[in-house]
C-alpha cells in the first residue's frame, strides 16, 4: 500500500521542480529585458538624440556658357548645418556635395573635414564647379530653357561620413544623405533667394 501512495506523491514533486525551475527562468528573461530596456531609456534621455537640421541659405550661378551641350558654370551654395543636440558633437570626417539637375549631376565637390561642437549651427559655404561637364541633349535643351526664363530649379545632394561623439565615447562611422529639392536659383543677382530645407538621411 505505501509503494502505490508514494509513486504520485514523486511525479508531482517533479512536476512542481520544472515549474519551478521554468519560473526562475521566465523571472531571470524578463529581469534581463527590463533592465536592458531601462539603460537604453537612461542613455537615450542623457543624450536626447535630436534630428540635424539641414537648410540652403542662398544660391547663386556664376560664369554660365553652356554650348554644344557641355557646361561651363560655378554654382555657389550657403549651406547652414545645424546640431541641436545638446550632448553629441560630430566629426565630419568627408563631405561630397553635389549640384543636380532633372536627376542628372551638373558638378560635384569636395568639403573640408571639420568637427561640430553641441548646439551649434555652422555655415559651409561652397562652390560647385562645372567644367566642360557632357549633358545628354534634354537636358541641355531644358536648362537653356531655364535660363532664358530667369531661374532654375537644382537638387544639392550631400553625403558625408561622420562619427557622433558623446563624452569620450565615439560611434562608428555612418553614412549622412541629405538632400535639398528644389532649390530655386536665380540667375540674375537682383531676386532674393528662398530658403529650402533639406531632407536627412542617416
Ligand atoms: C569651358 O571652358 C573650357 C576652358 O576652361 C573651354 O575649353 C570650353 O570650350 C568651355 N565650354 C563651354 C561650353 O563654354
Ligand atoms: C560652431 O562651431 C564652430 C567650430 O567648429 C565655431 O567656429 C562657431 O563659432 C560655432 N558657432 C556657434 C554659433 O556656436
Amino acid at each position: 500500500m505505501p509503494t502505490s501512495t508514494a509513486q504520485p506523491s514523486t511525479a508531482t514533486a517533479t512536476r512542481e521542480k520544472h515549474t519551478g525551475l521554468f519560473r526562475c527562468i521566465a523571472f531571470f528573461l524578463l529581469a534581463l529585458i527590463v533592465i536592458v530596456g531601462i539603460t537604453v531609456l537612461v542613455i537615450w534621455i542623457v543624450i536626447k538624440p535630436k534630428r540635424l537640421v539641414y537648410t540652403i541659405e542662398d544660391g547663386s550661378i556664376k560664369n554660365f556658357n553652356l554650348n554644344n551641350n557641355h557646361l561651363n558654370s560655378t554654382f555657389n551654395f550657403l549651406i547652414r548645418a545645424h546640431n541641436p543636440n545638446g550632448r553629441a558633437s560630430i566629426y565630419y570626417d568627408s563631405i561630397e556635395v553635389s549640384v543636380a539637375y532633372d536627376d542628372q549631376t551638373l558638378a560635384f565637390n569636395t568639403l573640408e573635414p571639420f568637427h561640430q561642437p553641441t548646439r551649434n549651427v555652422t555655415r559651409l559655404k561652397t562652390g560647385i564647379v562645372a567644367e566642360n561637364a557632357a549633358l545628354s541633349g534634354s537636358v541641355s535643351k531644358d536648362l537653356r530653357v531655364e535660363k532664358a526664363s530667369g531661374d532654375v530649379e537644382l537638387d544639392v545632394h550631400l553625403k558625408a561620413k561622420i562619427r557622433f561623439k558623446v563624452g569620450i565615447w565615439k560611434s562608428g562611422h555612418r553614412t549622412l544623405r541629405i538632400l535639398c529639392s528644389p532649390v530655386m536659383v536665380h540667375f540674375s543677382k537682383s531676386k532674393s533667394f528662398q530658403r529650402t530645407y533639406c531632407d536627412i538621411d542617416l
